[in-house]
């Protein structure tokens, strides 16, 4: 699999997720407003996919410092990272790196320029290793809620190319395939306007040896009234203390026609994701991006020229709708998700087992 971003030679590099599967191109990005425009046109995307560029766009613009204290070079990191927490609302990820350096420089007020500046390629080198861990623990967990023979439908592309690696949704089916050797077939809807799953969860899944079938978005219902679906597992973008769940436009009507249809509708989120100061999913900030996304496909016009456009980029689905939540520290039930943020939380009498 080829790394969705890392870095390289004093550069960002990222792969091109806009090109995708049509062209493999990877955007060498030499400084952090470039790191700032491939994250708002979706050449990186995936919530911990852009907290890493963060990191990584934080890092390289402090390269270009010139400062001699800590104050000055402080501020002027502050303009760095504000420029990257105007990228995109939605998730609460690239927020989590921001937080995560700041803290860095907090504790290493009294080391040089030179020093922090170092120190902050390493932290986000570190963000981008440990993601890898962290999914393959989520997967660890979910796995044990797919059974042999299980169809597996998820939405948008939560795999390897939105996170460092291994992915957060398609975690769990990578492990119950291809280390568990259970049978399972996965359906990934087309995820309009932008078409993240037919171009990249297909791609990915393909890539990996784990049998995917491709639909229309909208066939999703009719495939849970025949009986297809067995579970569904999605990403998400930002999840709140109560457990409502903020992920792809379309994944709230996926969730509520599991409902309809007794099918259990799992979320796989990193820590990084929830957003345990926000109380209830009204409250996240919803993307509204461009008409152009939704009047045309892969550049083709396909709607009437000056059609009024509404492109919500995520929706939220009530925890009341959600399964459980897999995370690296395990499976839990939505309303427990905001006990995990107490320090003395009792981990294993939270954890969901599967039926
Ligand atoms: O607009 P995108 O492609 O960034 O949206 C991505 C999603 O909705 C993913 O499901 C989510 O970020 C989780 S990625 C592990």
């Amino acid at each position: 699999m080829v790394a969705t971003i890392e870095w390289k030679n004093n550069k960002v590099v990222m792969l091109d997720q806009s090109r995708l599967p049509l062209e493999v191109r990877f955007i060498e990005c030499a400084d952090y407003h470039m790191v700032a425009e491939g994250i708002k046109k979706l050449w990186i995307r995936g919530a911990p996919a852009i907290g890493i560029a963060a990191a990584m766009g934080i890092a390289l613009g402090a390269q270009e410092i010139k400062a001699d204290s800590f104050a000055g070079f402080k501020k002027q990191l502050e303009t760095v990272m504000q420029v990257l927490l105007s990228t995109r609302p939605t998730a609460v990820n690239i927020r989590w790196a921001v937080e995560r350096i700041k803290k860095l420089l907090s504790a290493n007020k009294d080391e040089p320029v030179s020093r922090l500046k170092q120190l902050l390629i390493e932290e986000a080198n570190e963000i981008l290793q440990e993601d890898i861990e962290i999914n393959k623990a989520i997967g660890k967990w979910g796995a044990e809620f797919i059974k042999d023979g299980d169809t597996i439908l998820t939405h948008c592309n939560a795999g390897s190319l939105a996170t460092g690696g291994y992915g957060t949704a398609t975690a769990p089916m990578l492990i119950a395939a291809k280390e568990q050797g259970k049978r399972i077939q996965v359906i990934a809807d087309e995820t309009r306007p932008v078409l993240q799953g037919a171009r990249l969860t297909a791609w990915e899944l393909m890539q990996a040896g784990v049998p995917v079938t491709l639909i229309t978005d909208n066939t999703a219902g009719a495939l849970m009234k025949k009986g297809t679906i067995n579970l569904v597992i999605v990403g998400t973008d930002r999840t709140t203390r109560n457990g409502d769940v903020a992920n792809k436009i379309g994944t709230y009507t996926v969730a509520v026609l599991c409902k309809e249809h007794r099918i259990p509708f799992y979320v796989a989120a990193p820590l990084s994701s929830i957003d345990f100061s926000m109380k209830s999913g009204e409250l996240i900030p919803i993307e509204e991006r461009g008409s152009e996304e939704v009047t045309t496909i892969w550049g083709h016009r396909v709607a009437p020229e000056g059609v009024n456009v509404i492109n919500l980029a995520f929706d939220v689905t009530p925890a009341k709708y959600v399964s459980a939540i897999f995370t690296e520290k395990g499976a839990f039930k939505p309303g427990d998700i905001k006990k995990l943020a107490k320090k003395d939380a009792d981990i294993e009498a939270l954890r969901l087992k599967p039926r």
